[in-house]
């Protein structure tokens, strides 16, 4: 008799047993066995921290910023590290200034992730929070450009949206949305929670001003690790915490009385380094992505033939963050 195959939803990759069936994803994914490796191997980095040097703060976070940047078409320095979605969309927040008079929109029944911060932004007297009624007929998108085109209503000024209703998987047309925001010059938020790793997303199409994704549920992750993607445009903003790993030099600095006030490049300026610098979280990320290319999972990305680049590999010492030389000394050990 031959052995029985893997039947569909089930493999080898995953620890779960034959007798479960678990559909429940899009709320919390498993980590494949692959990913569990990879974090036991990141903790075990904690296990001896006298082996590290002041370059051990920043490899595995540059190896998960390159893979998540990979994943939807950016640049590494694109992508700024952070805790989970709703930090990301306060990041956004932070840094997006509506006109005053303008709404900020976001959708009926939406996560409350994408839609607090833009409660108390109103609240603090910014701009208005309206939320696009739920369409009888689903169509989210066409709600969407009727509202930015009601001229007889205060201008959107921000949208900040998902690519699918979290509670139907309603599918949004952004590539849309987007064209419509530019020509009342709205800027456009997006939480990607529900889609980035499951469906293809096109930066050049959507052109979001900040896209956020978290790991645990289509990227195979752990809880408390997200990516925050910034637009080139919006890379010169303040970062909500302040502190000294996302400054120019932090990653060569031996001197800790420095104090350094100019941010890293780009979105490295934007990110919750100090807080899980180099703990297991940023691992088992990078290792998500090799065990979703062996699952074949339908993640792939639409990403135009001209960008598509090798992944990097990363390597010692990793001074990418810094304008300055790397300061050998200062990469010894702390
Ligand atoms: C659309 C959406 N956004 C955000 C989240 C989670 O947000 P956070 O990472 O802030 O907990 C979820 C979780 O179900 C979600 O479905």
């Amino acid at each position: 008799m031959p052995q029985p195959t893997l039947s569909f939803g089930r493999s080898a990759l995953f620890d779960i047993p034959a007798d479960i069936t678990y559909l429940n994803a899009a709320s919390l994914s498993p980590i494949p066995r692959l990913v569990r490796d990879a974090g036991a191997q990141g903790l075990q980095r904690k296990v001896t921290p006298w082996n590290f040097t002041r370059a051990s703060f920043y490899d595995i976070v540059e190896a998960a910023r390159a893979e998540a940047a990979a994943l939807i078409g950016a640049q590494p320095g694109d992508i700024a590290i952070v805790g989970s979605a709703s930090y990301g969309i306060a990041t956004a927040a932070r840094n997006l200034k509506p006109p005053s008079g303008s709404v900020v929109l976001t959708l009926a029944e939406e996560h409350p992730s994408p839609v607090y911060v833009w409660i108390r932004l109103a609240a603090e007297g910014g701009a208005a929070h309206e939320e696009v009624p739920r369409p009888a007929d689903h169509d989210w998108t066409s709600a969407i450009l009727a509202r930015l085109a009601d001229r007889t209503r205060p201008p959107v000024g921000l949208l900040s949206l998902t690519p699918l209703h979290w509670n139907d998987g309603a599918l949004l047309d952004l590539a849309a949305i987007r064209t419509a925001a530019d020509a009342v010059g709205a800027m456009l938020v997006i939480d990607g929670t529900q889609s980035i790793g499951v469906q293809p997303f096109s930066l050049q199409a959507v052109r979001p001003d900040f896209l956020v994704f978290p790991t645990y549920k289509w990227l195979l992750g752990p809880y408390g690790l997200a990516f925050l993607y910034a637009d080139p445009r919006r890379q010169s903003g303040i970062p909500l915490e302040e502190h000294n790993f996302s400054r120019i030099g932090a990653d060569t600095i031996s001197n800790h009385y420095e104090r350094a006030l100019d941010f890293m490049d780009g979105a490295r300026r934007a990110q919750q380094l100090h807080h899980a610098a180099h703990g297991h979280r940023r691992y088992q990320a990078v290792a998500q992505r090799r065990c979703r290319a062996n699952c074949r999972l339908p993640g792939a990305v639409d990403q135009p033939p001209g960008r598509r680049r090798r992944r990097p590999r990363f390597r010692e010492p990793p001074t990418p963050t810094s304008r300055r030389a790397p300061d050998r000394a200062a990469q010894a050990r702390l």
